[in-house]
């Protein structure tokens, strides 16, 4: 069988590699804790669900539904205004997305040609090189680094790059650095954007999942954003509706537009059912993300002490689901994740999977409840992989 060309840059990732192996490894670990998912443990709320299956019962409820209902955008600009003092025009500053995958994925395809550079956060969730590869554009990492707070410096970004980028990824709070982003450094984005005239995505999938009261700001709150950008996000993260797909982008209009027009050669549309269940969400689920933020805030506070009391100290995220942790020295990630595998039974996502800047961290993922994050930190005191000396090999 003969693939395309572009077959060749979706070669088998790590996280496929990791996937065969954590399979393997299940048969001789009988308690493997897998912290390596970034797919929400808990069920939607109850008044979600209850939506689903009562307009799932509705015979005329499954022709295709090709746009966004009114009712839909209605929604996620009550959300927006309620949640983040952004006001949108429902009809033109709002469209359905099936996830933020399929938007992420599909934008370079309508606003890059091949060769044209896309600025993505180094490390950065996978789908924007990804979108980046389908259009055959190029990618141009901007490192996150402790040091500069995670937040990418523009400044360094070389002004031949900038004139010949056409889009920019930012990504906070972000996967699978759980970084916040201040205003000034939307403000810094926006102008750089009007500068070289780029358009800026601002994923905010991990807009609802915050701790310790420091809400995350919208890109589309901070002046002219609207001019230069949009904002995608979806309902899987915030209301654990990760394979009920449905999520949307908003903000500059003209964007909306002409991604529109290309969506319509793709999809469509979502279900009606699904539609129905994400207007309840998003207009009467702000209490249920206040008590989801409880119990990632407590898994995080219980894991990041367990991992001190070990001798592991790493970084309390403050956004998120994830933790992002430094490993010790003398290790490459991939080869700590084995490690911790084959030694602990317990399962992390290497940080290099996620771009170059990874190297030297691993994610991982707040998707147990509290008993077991504690026995994961168990299982990792009794690998002896934390009372090592520096280079020292188990
Ligand atoms: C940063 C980020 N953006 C987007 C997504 C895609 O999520 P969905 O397509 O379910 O909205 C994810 C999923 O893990 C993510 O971590």
């Amino acid at each position: 069988m003969k693939l395309a060309m572009r077959m060749n840059a979706f070669s088998a990732s790590i996280f496929a590699e990791l996937s065969a192996y954590k399979q393997q490894k299940r048969s001789e670990h009988d308690d493997l804790i897998d912290l390596s998912i970034g797919s929400p443990d808990l069920p939607p709320p109850p008044f979600v669900m209850e939506a689903l299956s009562r307009y799932a019962n509705d015979p005329q409820a499954y022709g295709y539904t090709l746009k966004g209902t009114n009712e839909f955008h209605e929604a996620v600009a009550y959300y927006y205004q309620t949640s983040h003092g952004v006001t949108l025009h429902p009809e033109t500053e709002i469209m359905y997305v099936i996830g933020s995958q399929d938007g992420l994925v599909h934008l370079p395809m309508a606003f890059a040609d091949p060769g044209d550079i896309i600025l993505v956060p180094d490390p950065g969730y996978p789908a924007y090189a990804s979108g980046i590869t389908m259009a055959e554009a190029v990618p141009y990492f901007m490192p996150l680094r402790k040091e500069n707070d995670f937040l990418p410096n523009l400044r360094e970004i070389p002004h031949e790059i900038a004139e010949k980028a056409v889009m920019m990824f930012i990504n906070f709070p972000g996967n699978p650095v759980p970084a916040l982003a201040t205003e000034a450094f939307f403000r810094e984005v926006v102008e750089f954007a009007k500068r070289y005239n780029i358009i800026v995505v601002s994923d905010f999938a991990y807009s609802e999942l915050y701790y310790d009261g420091q809400k995350p700001i919208s890109f589309l709150s901070v002046p002219g954003a609207k001019e230069v950008g949009i904002e995608i996000n979806s309902l899987s993260k915030s209301f654990n509706m990760a394979g009920c797909r449905i999520g949307y982008i908003c903000g500059n209009e003209e964007i909306i537009r002409v991604f529109g027009n290309f969506k319509s050669n793709l999809d469509y549309g979502i279900f009606l059912p699904i539609q129905k269940a994400a207007v309840m969400a998003l207009t009467k689920g702000a209490s249920f993300c206040e008590q989801s933020r409880a119990v990632y805030q407590a898994r995080r506070d219980c894991f990041i002490d367990g991992l001190a009391s070990i001798g592991w100290h790493v970084d309390r995220p403050k956004a998120g689901m994830f933790v992002w942790a430094e490993i010790p020295k003398g290790w490459t990630s991939l080869d700590f994740v084995y490690a911790l595998i084959d030694r602990a039974g317990v399962v992390v996502t290497p940080g290099h999977a996620f771009g170059p800047s990874g190297e030297g961290y691993v994610r991982i993922a707040l998707v147990q409840e509290e008993d077991k994050l504690l026995r994961a930190v168990e299982k990792l005191k009794q690998s002896g992989i934390f009372s090592l000396k520096e280079g020292e090999e188990a």
